[in-house]
């Protein structure tokens, strides 16, 4: 089975990013043959600082190979070093009906965010679906946001598939429904336009500091806690057994246990998990060569894979 997931370059990675998006993909690597890939094109949709754009996407890789990626395992690459996905949106656009792309809520979203209505924003989906077709992937995993964006690949892949001839496998989607949410430290959901995040590898001393600013109710000490309603205890469970969570639990709901013991062992479990990987990734950091290696390998098994697919498109078409 192919699973195939692709990763927006999109700066410093925070908690919500990790358990939301970046556990659940390296998970991925135990359940088939996983295909991972820094979304760049798309990321110009959005972004036009080439500097940032370039550092960005370097910046995913650095993340996630330091918090685990295996590439012996896994196809790890840059989206844009595999050029053959732009030649099959271009073949996939030009049976796209234009009503499947304008009821695109995700589209709709960022022109309601101010984002420049492009033509490339516009049609970002076809590049998605070029992205999940020309693996011939089985399953993408992707959040719900992302959802409408694999439905809109299955329709384009049923269309040409119906019209050209069984070229393309068809995906399914695979939504987290379980995912956890994962409250920023004002309560809201995690967020880098809310400026509310803890980011996994930033200053050390500001991050312990942010964590301590956690919001939370103003029960008196002594007093027993609900857990359940509050935002340090929904951040804590992510890093801990489910033994570990109960106990915290039940801690809460003994009183004498204060909101600063809390955010204390909060910040205990965040470096205990970060501190290996930060190690990690400042080592990697300085080893720019081998990242760009594993890339590079990446990129020629992906690679390999797209050209038998594109080839076919084009042939079922009658361009070659
Ligand atoms: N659009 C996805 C996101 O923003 C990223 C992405 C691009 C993707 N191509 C993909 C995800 C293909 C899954 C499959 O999260």
């Amino acid at each position: 089975m192919r699973i195939l997931s692709g990763i927006q370059p999109s700066g410093k990675l925070h908690l919500g990013n990790y358990f939301g998006m970046m556990q659940p993909a390296l998970q991925l690597q135990e359940q088939g043959e996983a295909f991972l890939f820094i979304a760049n094109y798309h990321a110009l949709t959005t972004v036009s600082d080439p500097a940032r754009l370039r550092e960005d996407t370097f910046d995913v890789a650095l993340d996630f190979l330091a918090c685990g990626l295996n590439p012996g395992r896994t196809v790890f690459f840059r989206q844009s070093d595999v050029p053959e996905v732009t030649e099959l949106t271009w073949l996939l656009s030009t049976i796209t009906p234009m009503g499947l792309l304008e009821r695109c809520h995700s589209y709709k979203d960022k022109l309601a965010r101010g984002i420049a209505a492009s033509h490339g924003l516009f049609s970002y989906p076809v590049l998605m679906a070029a992205d999940i077709l020309l693996y011939q992937s089985n399953l993408v995993p992707v959040g719900r946001d992302q959802k409408q964006h694999v439905e809109v690949t299955r329709d384009i892949a049923i269309k040409f598939n119906n019209q050209y001839g069984s070229v393309f496998t068809i995906p399914d989607p695979s939504i987290r429904e379980e995912v956890a949410v994962v409250p920023g430290i004002d309560g809201q959901k995690m967020s880098k336009s809310y400026g509310n995040t803890i980011d996994l590898f930033g200053d050390l001393k500001e991050t312990r500091a942010r964590i301590m600013r956690i919001v939370s109710d103003s029960t008196p000490l002594e007093a027993p806690k609900n857990p359940d309603t509050c935002n340090i205890f929904a951040l804590y469970r992510l890093f801990v057994s489910p033994d570990e969570r109960e106990a915290m639990a039940a801690r809460y709901r003994a009183g004498n246990f204060g909101y600063g013991h809390a955010k204390k062992a909060l910040a205990e479990a965040f470096e205990a998990r970060f501190a290996p990987l930060r190690k990690r990734r400042e080592e990697l950091a300085q080893n720019r060569d081998y990242v760009e290696g594993v890339l590079r390998d990446g990129a020629a098994r992906a690679r390999a894979e797209a050209r038998k697919t594109l080839t076919a498109a084009r042939q079922a078409m009658g361009i070659a």
